[in-house]
Parts: C-alpha cells; structure tokens; sequence
C-alpha cells in the first residue's frame, strides 16, 4: 500500500478488510463516548475545488477526532491556482506545511497529479467523474455494519445501483470495491445515456460476479439486500448531453411504494448524498424518511469511524489509538437525528 489514497484500484481484499476493523475500533470516538489525541500536533490540509458538506466536513471532523488540527479551502476563487499556479507547485508547497492532504478536484486525474509532487499523504475526495475511494469504504463499511444487525452475509447479495452510474464517481469506486469481495449479485439501472462505462462492468464480470443491467425499476427485484441510489450529476453533462436529457423519469425513481411493492422488508436504501431534493429532480423519494430501511444518515455518520481508520493507518497511529483514551465529558444525544430508527 502506497502512502496515498487515489483509487481503489491499488487496494487489495486484505487491506479493506482491515481498514474496516480498523473502522469498528474507531467507533467509541466516532459515537463521542470516547475521546483520543493521537494526531496531536499533526496539521492535515483539506483542498475542496468543488462543491462538498460531508466529505470536507467529515474528513476534518475524523482528523479532529484523532487530535489533530485543520486547514482549510475551498473553490478556485481564493486559491492560487486561480492565479494559473499548477497542481505540481500547490502540492510542493502544501506539503512543507501538512502532514496529509485531502484534494477534491473537478478534473480526472489531477489527485493523482498532485500526489506525484509530495511525500505526505495524499486522499482523493473526489476527482471529476474519476473516484472516490473514501465514500466507497464507508459504503463497504455500511454494508457490513448493517448485514451484521440483520444476520446477512456479503457473499452472494443481490445489489441494485441506480441513478448517474456514468458520472457518478462513488459508484466507479464501489463497483470496483465490490469486486474484490466473494461472488456477487448486481443490478445495474440508469436512465439511457447514463449507462455504467463499459471498462467497469467487465472488470466485474471478469471477476466472478453476476451483473445485469435493466432498462428501469419497473421490474421486481424481491431478492434485493441493497438499493444504491445515487443524484444525477448534470454539472458533468456537456452542452449536448444537457439539450437532449428530458429529466429522470418516473420509471427511476426509488421511493416508499417502489419498496414495499418491489423489494422485501430487509432491503436497506443507501444514497451516498447529497439528495436533490428540488420540485422534477426525481432523486430518492422524502416519503422513506423515518423508515427504519433507509440507512443514508446511517451511511454518512459511518465517513467518521472509516476516514478515522484512513487517517490512523496512512499516518501509522494505528498502534497508539485506545493507549491515551479518554471518557467523553460533554453532552452526547442518545440518536443524532430526530427520526433516526434501525432495522
Ligand atoms: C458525492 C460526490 O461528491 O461524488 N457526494 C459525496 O461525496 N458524498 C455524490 C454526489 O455529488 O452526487
């Protein structure tokens, strides 16, 4: 394993399985039952040159929890590649004064790029339509947490992906991710034109797995363990593309009745976020809130224990974690939000 995390293409079964133990060990800090300060002293350097909530807060929150502390930025405008400096200097000069950086990147390819001009430890938080390895070990890792509590097993699950599978970026990491484990079960469904990139669905099939891809929702999926929605990523459509999509039609959308007509009581709903909520977006119903199946704030609570585990293992505090660990002081609400339920 390199010092960076780019693509999940340079991780191996082992090393997720033990990035996800790792991730259960980081559970009483993630909860705030428990508080450790083995980054201390440690200055991570979180770059967002593109819209993010949860993947710039939680890295910061995950670095913070370890004890360390964070700088910040975010969007072109108030960096200095909106003055033409180029990804080589930015990455030279961010290393003098970090221990690890977080890139989020509009462009394929440029985290890698930046990687290449420093020795601290590089995180890809998302490159263009590229990867984003973070956000598919903690769908990994949401999975198993959720398989354990409902008595199910990984191997031999039928998952069900839908949404922008040709942009999405969480879904070309997972679907990879995935594919390292024991035969699977997935189910592929876009609107036309969003299609998973072909490279992606061989590489699957190539490695044992059963993969289908159907045309829309209306069909039954009774044996599904897994649903992944995911947002259409129009800010990655090019003009053309942007003329010619009429909008995502009913036949896509996963909502209440879709669940309770087409799948079975333990099917759970994941949707790495944000949800486009808007009048036409179409994007994962509002009516499954509250409904113990739907895990997406689940799933997004996981990025804090499993970017802890990214962050211990790259910086090797691995070893250190529990030795200095205190009881939290502070008020910690029972459930963090207000119709939180589990299956
Ligand atoms: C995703 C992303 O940025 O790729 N969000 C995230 O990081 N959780 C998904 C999206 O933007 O639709």
């Amino acid at each position: 394993m390199s010092s960076h995390l780019l693509s999940v293409d340079s991780l191996s079964r082992d090393y997720v399985e033990h990035l996800m133990q790792l991730a259960g060990r980081m559970e009483p800090f993630a909860q705030r039952r428990k508080v450790t300060r083995v980054l201390e002293g440690a200055v991570l350097g979180n770059l967002f040159f593109e819209a993010s909530t949860r993947t710039r807060i939680s890295f910061h929150a995950a670095f913070s929890r370890l004890g360390g502390s964070v700088c910040d930025t975010t969007g072109f405008t108030f960096s200095s590649m909106a003055k033409g400096e180029s990804l080589y200097d930015t990455s030279r000069v961010m290393g003098g004064y970090v221990d690890a950086v977080v890139l989020r990147h509009p462009d394929q390819g440029a985290v890698a790029e930046f990687a290449e001009a420093t020795r601290v430890p590089v995180i890809n938080g998302g490159d263009g339509p590229g990867e984003h390895p973070s956000q598919a070990l903690l769908d990994l890792y949401t999975i198993e947490k959720e398989f354990t509590r409902l008595g199910k097993r990984l191997e031999g699950a039928h998952l069900l992906l839908t949404g922008d599978l040709k942009h999405g970026r969480t879904v070309h990491s997972l679907i990879k991710l995935l594919s390292l484990f024991d035969p699977l079960r997935i189910t592929l469904v876009s609107p036309p034109g969003l299609e998973m990139p072909r490279h992606l669905i061989d590489l699957v099939t190539s490695r044992g797995h059963r993969v289908e891809q159907r045309e829309s929702l209306a069909n039954d999926f009774g044996d599904l363990d897994v649903i992944y929605t995911t947002r259409i990523q129009k800010e990655r459509f090019t003009d053309e593309m942007s003329e010619t999509f009429a909008g995502i039609s009913q036949d896509f959308i996963v909502d209440r009745a879709f669940l309770d007509q087409r799948c079975s009581p333990t099917t759970i709903v994941m949707h790495p976020l944000p949800r486009d909520s808007r009048p036409g977006a179409n994007d994962l119903n509002v009516d499954l809130n509250g409904d113990p199946r739907l895990a997406i704030f689940r799933q997004a609570d996981n990025g804090i224990p499993m970017r802890m585990a990214i962050f211990a293992n790259l910086l090797q505090v691995e070893d250190y974690i529990e030795r200095d660990a205190q009881d939290v002081r502070w008020f910690v609400p029972p459930t963090f939000g207000v119709d939180d339920r589990t299956l």
